[in-house]
C-alpha cells in the first residue's frame, strides 16, 4: 500500500510517501480501502511532536478517513465487504488502506461521497456536541464563532445557522468571511486590523449569548467581553498556539458560564448525549441541510503540502486528501 509516513518529528515537510507492506488483519478487525481522508490540525501537531499524545515513530499520518470495507476478519459480523464507512483515530488514515477494529467504524452518511463523509467528521461532530450539549444553543440566540473559516469554526457556523441561531463569524481574512457568509453567518468581523472588542461591540451592541472558541490566544478575552450577562463561553482548542488566561473578574461581573469541550471526556461522561447529537448530525447531513465545505483537495503524493496548508492557518473549511484519486484533477482546488 502507499502511505504518508512520518519517520522523524518536525514540520509537515518531513512526511514522505512510501510503499509499505499492507497491514495484516487481526481478530475483530476490518480492512478499509480509503477513498478520502481529512486533515485535522492535530495531524500537524502530532508530526511536530507537539500534540498532547505522542505516536511512536515511524507512523502513518492521518486521523480521519472514509472508504469501503475490503476485508473482514472471520468473527466480524456487523460489517461486510463493500460497506461504506468512516473512521477516526490518532494515525494511519493517509494511506490507500487501513486496518482498524470493526467497532471503531461508523456507517458513512447515506448519499455522501467519500470526500464529503471524511470532511463531515471530527469538525462537525465537535461543533454539534459543543452547540447542543455544552452551550445548549437555543433558536434566535446570538453566537460568536472564532476561527470561523477553519474546520471546527465553519462547522459551528453551519450548525449554528441550522439550529436557528444568528451567527457572527470572526476570521482573519475576507476570503474566510465570505465563505462563512455563504454558509449563513449574519455578521462578519475581520480581526487583526481593528480592535476585536470594539468591532464586536459595534456588531452586537446588546452582547452575544454564546462564544465558540477553537483559536484561543489574543482573541479569547475580547470575545468573552462581548458576552451579555449570563452568556456562555466554550473553549474548544488553541489553534493560535497560545492558551489564553481569562481574568475571572470578567466572568464574575457578568455571571458568565465558561466551559470546555474535549472528545474523550465527553464520550466517557455523556455517551447518551453523544449518540443523540450524532444522530441529529447524520440527519442534517443526509437531508442535505448541512454540507461540509471542502476548501482544498490534495493528492496523497501532496500530503506534506496539505499539512502545510493547515499548519499555516490557510485552511478554509476542510482540507481533503483524495486518496483514491477520485476527485482531484489538479493538486489543489
Ligand atoms: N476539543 C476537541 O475535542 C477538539 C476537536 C477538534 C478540534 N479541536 C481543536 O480546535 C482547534 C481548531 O481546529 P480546526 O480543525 O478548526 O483548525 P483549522 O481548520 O486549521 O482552523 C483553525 C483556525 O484558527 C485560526 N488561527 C489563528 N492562529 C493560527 C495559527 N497560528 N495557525 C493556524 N490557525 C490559526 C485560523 O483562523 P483565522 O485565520 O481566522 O484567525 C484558522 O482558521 C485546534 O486547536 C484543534 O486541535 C479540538
Amino acid at each position: 500500500m502507499r502511505a504518508a509516513v512520518c519517520r522523524a518529528l518536525g514540520p509537515p515537510e518531513v512526511v514522505e510517501i512510501e510503499e509499505l507492506p499492507a497491514p495484516t488483519l487481526g481478530p475483530g478487525q476490518v480492512r478499509v480501502r480509503v477513498g478520502a481522508a481529512a486533515v485535522n490540525f492535530p495531524d500537524v501537531l502530532l508530526v511536530a511532536g507537539e500534540y498532547q499524545i505522542k505516536a511512536p515513530l515511524p507512523f502513518v499520518v492521518g486521523s480521519e478517513f472514509a472508504g469501503t470495507v475490503a476485508e473482514v476478519a472471520a468473527e466480524v459480523d456487523e460489517l461486510a465487504v463493500g460497506d461504506r464507512v468512516t473512521g477516526t483515530g490518532l494515525t494511519d488514515a493517509f494511506a490507500t488502506e487501513i486496518v482498524v477494529a470493526a467497532g471503531s467504524l461508523t456507517a458513512a452518511p447515506a448519499g455522501l461521497s467519500d470526500a464529503d463523509a471524511a470532511a463531515a467528521g471530527v469538525a462537525h461532530r465537535t461543533a454539534i456536541h459543543v452547540l447542543r450539549s455544552i452551550v445548549r444553543l437555543a433558536p434566535g440566540e446570538e453566537v460568536v464563532v472564532l476561527g470561523a473559516g477553519g474546520g471546527v469554526g465553519l462547522a459551528a457556523v453551519q450548525l449554528g445557522v441550522a439550529l436557528g441561531a444568528r451567527v457572527t463569524a470572526v476570521a482573519s481574512s475576507d476570503d474566510k468571511l465570505a465563505v462563512a457568509a455563504e454558509h449563513g453567518a449574519a455578521h462578519l468581523v475581520r480581526h487583526g486590523e481593528a480592535d476585536l472588542r470594539g468591532s464586536l461591540r459595534d456588531t452586537l451592541p446588546d452582547g452575544a449569548d454564546v462564544v465558540v472558541d477553537p483559536v484561543g490566544g489574543d482573541l479569547a478575552e475580547p470575545a468573552l467581553r462581548a458576552l451579555r450577562y449570563g452568556g456562555r463561553f466554550v473553549s474548544v482548542g488553541y489553534a493560535s498556539g497560545t492558551i489564553p488566561r481569562i481574568p475571572l473578574n470578567l466572568v464574575l461581573l457578568k455571571g458568565i458560564e465558561v466551559r470546555g469541550f474535549e472528545f474523550g471526556g465527553f464520550a466517557t461522561h455523556e455517551p447518551e448525549a453523544m449518540r443523540r447529537n450524532e444522530a441529529e448530525l447524520r440527519d442534517l447531513l443526509e437531508s442535505g441541510r448541512v454540507r461540509p465545505h471542502i476548501g482544498a483537495t490534495f493528492t496523497l503524493d501532496d500530503t506534506a503540502a496539505a499539512l502545510r496548508h493547515v499548519a499555516d492557518g490557510r485552511a478554509v473549511g476542510k482540507v481533503l486528501i483524495d486518496v483514491a484519486g477520485a476527485t482531484a484533477a489538479s493538486p489543489v482546488r
